[in-house]
């Protein structure tokens, strides 16, 4: 008798997945500054949420700190993609650090709208999680203009008369679906609400939570590779929770545990705009080397927007490879 074949497992691959433009700028910029600085360069807070990207780097030399007291004066300081408030970057300032701003132009964009809206005597709305990075650092633009909420229930909360100026904000990696009921709160509450002119979730983002939704009609479990503290990682699990499709976050194939994958398929997989691509190949691996998989990409828009290099470690033209 011949043996039965065994069973082929399909994985799903959410495409767009890992690094988004702004990460891609961040962890080049710490790259060219350990290859160009003399001395040693110091990064405040994680430059992306990913720990196998800080692992990395900090390999090759760069020293991750929480606040800027711990770099020495006149020494090298990269920002982190989430962006910092105006008060650290005064803090900066007056102690003569050499600043590289890694923030993510998307989160500046937001930083500038704040101050405009702020400017323009409007009540800020800043929808977000509370202690995230990138809500400090927007919550610091105009912080006595700013309120935080992150549901519903607290817009209902807010103290604010309905025929007050008010305008909103958002952190760039929500949920896309999750905000447009909590902006729809604030319609209500605030009938003449003034609107960012675009929309403030990133591109990225948007994105991989739309793969996620193409995936999820198909696969029976979601891996999401990215780390805990990556907020667009944690939404796309979330995501897929809602819907009915059991979601896990791993940091790499070293964190799946065999009863979420043995004999389920097909098996989708994505990651976060922080988690590099080299960890989804690591998973891919290891989900063959336990049985034969075939890999099928499903594709819901192509990527090609790219950010430039901030002038301190942008290699002079002609000299790039
Ligand atoms: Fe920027 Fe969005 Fe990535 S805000 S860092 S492009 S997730």
């Amino acid at each position: 008798r011949t043996q039965a074949p065994p069973v082929v497992t399909t994985v799903l691959l959410a495409a767009p997945r890992s690094f988004c433009a702004g990460v891609q700028r961040a962890v080049q910029i710490v790259q060219r500054a350990l290859d160009d600085a003399a001395g040693p360069v110091y990064v405040r807070k994680q430059i992306v949420h990913n720990a196998f990207v800080v692992a990395e780097l900090e390999d090759h030399g760069a020293v991750f700190v929480e606040e800027l007291d711990q770099v020495p004066d006149g020494a090298t300081v990269v920002f982190s993609a989430h962006g910092v408030s105006p008060v650290v970057r005064a803090q900066a300032d007056r102690r003569g650090l050499m600043v590289i701003d890694g923030t993510c132009p998307l989160v500046s964009k937001v930083h500038a709208e704040a101050a405009r809206f702020a400017r323009r005597g409007e009540t800020v709305v800043l929808i977000g999680h509370a202690g995230h990075e990138e809500v400090e650092g927007t919550l610091g633009v105009a912080p006595e203009a700013t309120v935080l909420v992150q549901s519903v229930e607290d817009v209902d909360a807010l103290d604010i008369p309905v025929d007050a100026r008010v305008s909103y904000l958002t952190q760039t990696t929500l949920a896309v679906d999750e905000t447009a009921v909590v902006i729809e709160a604030l319609r209500r509450r605030f009938p003449g609400l003034r609107e960012p002119p675009s929309e403030d979730i990133c591109y990225a983002s948007t994105n991989r939570q739309e793969a996620v939704r193409a995936v999820i009609a198909e696969a029976r479990v979601l891996l999401v590779v990215g780390s805990s503290n990556s907020s667009n990682s944690v939404r796309l699990v979330e995501l897929a929770r809602r819907h009915g499709t059991p979601a896990y976050l791993i940091d790499g194939p070293q964190d799946i545990d065999p009863a979420w994958v043995d004999g389920v398929t097909p098996i989708g997989l994505t990651a976060g705009a922080s988690a590099p691509a080299v960890l989804v190949d690591q998973v891919l691996s290891a989900l063959a080397a336990r049985g034969p998989t075939r890999v099928l990409e499903r594709e819901v828009a192509v990527e090609t927007i790219r950010f430039a290099l901030p002038k301190q470690v942008r290699t002079p033209a002609g000299a790039d490879g």
